[in-house]
């Protein structure tokens, strides 16, 4: 999960996914990073820990992180949450199968529509709410994707 400050929007994604994955009783490995090394070794913002908890989820032990080119061999799939992202992602791919696991996240359920999570930082807490719907939304696809592989392994 990918955004720009690994601060709002990518923890929220990589908390809420763990969390189906874990409560499905599916075993996969889920983190997030940001592009920009803003805001290296922070918590979440504390309106991102706010409504993660509201919904029973904790992201308070999470710690923000930039992208890094180990990470186009560790992971499968890497989604990222708006255009800017995805740009610097693709651009960073150092070979077709590296660019080809880059995806926009709300592809998932707006398919080829590009759709952007839009970035809640400078706005107020109902840009938080809106945000952690989008990725509820978005990483309940990837858990059923999780389960369907689980299925044929
Ligand atoms: P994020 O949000 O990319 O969802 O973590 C932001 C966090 C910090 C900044 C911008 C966006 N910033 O400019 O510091």
């Amino acid at each position: 999960m990918v955004c720009l400050g690994n601060i709002c929007r990518s923890p929220l994604a990589e908390g809420i996914l763990y969390n189906k994955i874990k409560m499905r009783g599916l075993e996969a490995e889920v983190d997030s990073a940001g592009t920009a090394a803003y805001h290296l070794g922070e918590k979440p913002d504390r309106r991102s820990i706010e409504i993660a908890e509201k919904h029973g989820i904790d992201i308070t032990h999470q710690s923000a992180r930039q992208f890094e080119m180990a990470d186009f061999k560790r992971f499968d799939k890497i989604y990222a949450m708006d255009m800017h992202n995805y740009d610097d992602l693709v651009s960073m791919a150092r070979s077709p199968l590296e660019r080809q696991k880059v995806e926009m996240i709300l592809n998932l359920v707006h398919p080829k529509q590009n759709k952007s999570v839009p970035d809640p930082y400078y706005g107020g807490k109902d840009g938080f709410i809106n945000v952690y719907n989008m990725l509820d939304e978005a990483t309940e696809v990837i858990a059923n994707m999780i389960t369907e592989q689980t299925k044929k392994e």
